[in-house]
């Protein structure tokens, strides 16, 4: 045998030269859930230790984090019942707590990156991304709801839009209407093939943002498309993103590695709740490896070409990770 792969792999040192795909918490952006009120801290049964957080105590998770590495945060706001309507109104109203909170989150951390999440659902009294008439999702109209929501979050200080509910054309009417206003500099992360996955059900245990009635199949992508989101991609960096977003991502791998093979900006992937879920539990039977799978899930989607990853395992991958060095 002249040729023998394992003499690359026959020490540590070795090993760590050849390794072909690094994974660092740099690459992480960790999704968090708001609520308001003061003194809140509510554990989401089907994701394992992922709270539902009040301003007051998210401080001192934030920090937490940042000494961890962690410098970029997806915040979703838990809207009350009570506040939501056809037309999402509370998500641009001046007493809106998430985005109060973003502010003076920007005022204690300068350093710490926010992403916001534009889409209706949180606020939506149908439980659907777009505007509802007569069992339709309208596209425009609800484009023109998207817009007030973005240029409300880029008030608030939010450093990347994060336009989650797959209407044509928003990506673009966003980017015009922050330019508009002055808001060159804040970036937008498109959700550019967002599939209608099963794997969002814990996420929307967080927010209880189900639909009402209905599926999102008229807007999120069809699980068996791939070509599919080369048009989405295509669309999204035409009107201006400057990432392009695959979700979910342990499902949808190959779609990861296509869109890096042509894209012109970077790609990043949402390892959604399902995904996150899922490991939880079978670690829990004593089935999987925590540690060993979080890692192992979580380089399969930079290896398959996403620069960025929003996880829920952010925070344990980091502390792990510092406990490696
Ligand atoms: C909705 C939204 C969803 C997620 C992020 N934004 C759920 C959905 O489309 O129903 C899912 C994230 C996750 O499952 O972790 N705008």
């Amino acid at each position: 045998m002249l040729i023998r792969p394992r003499r690359n792999r026959k020490s540590e040192a070795v090993r760590n030269m050849v390794e072909e795909t690094h994974l660092g918490v740099e690459h992480l952006i960790y999704p968090i859930f708001l609520k308001n009120g003061s003194q809140v801290k509510e554990e989401i049964p089907s994701l394992p230790n992922t709270y539902r957080w009040s301003l007051d105590l998210l401080m001192s998770e934030i920090e937490s984090c940042m000494e961890l590495g962690i410098r970029i945060f997806d915040l979703f706001p838990a809207v009350d019942e009570s506040l939501k309507d056809k037309t999402a109104t509370y998500s641009y109203a001046e007493d809106n707590f998430y985005l109060l909170a973003i502010r003076k989150l920007k005022e204690h951390f300068p350093e710490m990156t926010i992403m916001t999440d534009v889409a209706m659902d949180p606020y939506s009294s149908d439980g659907h991304d777009g505007l509802v008439v007569d069992g339709k999702i309208l596209n425009e109209e609800t484009n023109v709801i998207l817009n007030k929501m973005s240029l409300a979050q880029a008030e608030a200080g939010a450093d990347i839009i994060g336009p989650s509910d797959m209407m044509d054309g928003r990506v673009k009417s966003i980017r015009q209407t922050l330019d508009k206003n002055g808001f060159t500099e804040v970036s937008i992360m498109s959700y550019t093939a967002k599939y209608a996955s099963s794997f969002y059900g814990p996420f929307r245990d967080a927010l209880n943002s189900a639909p009402k009635s209905g599926d999102k199949k008229t807007y999120q992508m069809n699980p068996a498309n791939k070509r599919e989101a080369l048009l989405e991609a295509e669309l999204d960096i035409q009107e201006g993103a400057d990432f392009i977003m695959v979700k979910p991502a342990l499902c949808y791998l190959d779609v990861i590695h296509l869109l890096n093979e042509v894209s012109s900006v970077p790609i990043t992937a949402y390892n959604v709740s399902g995904e996150y879920a899922m490991l939880h539990a079978a670690a829990e039977k004593g089935w999987i490896n925590y540690d060993l799978g979080m890692t192992e899930m979580l380089l399969s989607i930079r290896r398959a070409g996403a620069s960025g990853i929003l996880t829920y395992f952010a925070k344990d991958f980091a502390r792990l990770y510092r406990n490696k060095r």
